[in-house]
């Protein structure tokens, strides 16, 4: 009989255009741990309502990030892909969860602090919730291990807080997972303020790269990514726009910064950061025509996330009706 797999669950909110970061940081591991592991990969739209979109918008980014999953090479028949709203045991788990999170732990969250800085009383409710909905992705699937970014690793750690919570207040229903946060290419920064994460809400496009950005616009980006005058490629904190410019390298060519060290010795920044550009172009241009050729014909895309949406269903649910019966409902 064959061995039961780990589960891993990982998703990308469709609330912007996904970035060399998203690609390099998230989608690129997901592709090599599909090997491994049974995959859940979503595309979590109720979490990108935590802020207002544009209704068009974001179809069009939800059906897009899925297709960009599947042209960067995760592979339908082996994982199940789904959109985070095609399973209503999602929201239904989050109003669940909700009931067993605290006020405080949420009001510590440092994602809410920063964004509730920014909008006062008029921040949505949503997102002060939205870590319990992550909790519900993450919990209904039973996951061993949840890939993140290190801006998520408190996130994980209060959905971890609040299963283990719940398994003591009922009975052993969930299974606790652990945080991954994969080390090549984890975090791909700004290129201009190379001391920020690269995030596509800086009003500079050249600040970031989009996975969809034509290979001109890649080129010239990285041609204006700052870097400094000291002239030698080393990877030092001196340096952070060069260590950015190398951990992009080193994640798209499989080099350790070592490497990369030796091949520029002694020959500034204009080769380097020209094979950057270059390697970026050739890892994204496949993708995107792939993407465009899958977004043209939407068949395909509507079967797989059709597919995904039953399976992940038929799992989420299994979870939920445990939950509501060791809660007390009534079941039907
Ligand atoms: N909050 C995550 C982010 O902004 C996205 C996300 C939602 C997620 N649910 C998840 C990631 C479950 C991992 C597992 O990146």
């Amino acid at each position: 009989m064959e061995e039961k797999r780990k589960v891993i669950f990982s998703g990308i909110k469709p609330s912007g255009d996904l970035t060399l970061g998203n690609y390099l940081g998230a989608i690129k591991n997901w592709v090599k741990l599909q090997e491994e592991y049974e995959c859940y990969f979503c595309v979590v739209d109720l979490h990108a309502i935590t802020v207002q979109q544009k209704p068009a918008d974001l179809r069009k980014r939800t059906l897009e990030i899925l297709a960009i999953y599947i042209a960067s090479g995760i592979i339908p028949e082996k994982n199940t892909m789904f959109i985070q709203s095609h399973v209503p045991a999602h929201s239904e788990c989050s109003w669940l969860l909700t009931c067993n999170s605290y006020m405080g732990e949420l009001s510590r969250m440092t994602q809410y602090k920063d964004k509730a800085k920014k909008s006062g009383d008029s921040i949505s409710a949503g997102l002060f919730n939205y870590p319990v909905l992550m909790a519900a992705d993450i919990l209904l699937y039973q996951s061993d291990v949840v890939p993140v970014g290190i801006d998520q690793v408190q996130h994980l750690e209060l959905a971890r807080d609040i299963g283990e919570r719940f398994n003591k207040t009922y009975s052993p229903t969930f299974k606790i997972p652990e945080a991954y946060v994969p080390k090549a290419g984890a975090k791909i920064m700004d290129l201009q303020n190379p001391e920020k994460k690269m995030s596509k809400s800086e009003e500079n496009p050249n600040c970031y790269i989009l996975i969809m950005d034509p290979p001109d616009v890649i080129r010239k980006k990285i041609s204006r990514a700052v870097t400094d005058s000291i002239g030698e490629v080393r990877y030092s904190d001196e340096q952070p726009g060069v260590k950015n410019l190398m951990t992009i390298l080193g994640a798209i060519k499989n080099m350790t910064m070592e490497e990369i060290e030796e091949k520029y010795k002694g020959q500034g920044y204009a080769q380097f950061k020209k094979d950057v550009g270059e390697a970026i172009v050739e890892e994204l241009e496949p993708v995107q025509t792939k993407v465009k050729e899958l977004l043209e014909n939407k068949k395909e895309l509507e079967e797989i996330y059709t597919k995904g949406a039953e399976k992940a269903r038929y799992v989420a649910n299994k979870t939920l009706s445990k939950m509501k019966r060791k809660i007390g409902f009534i079941q039907m």
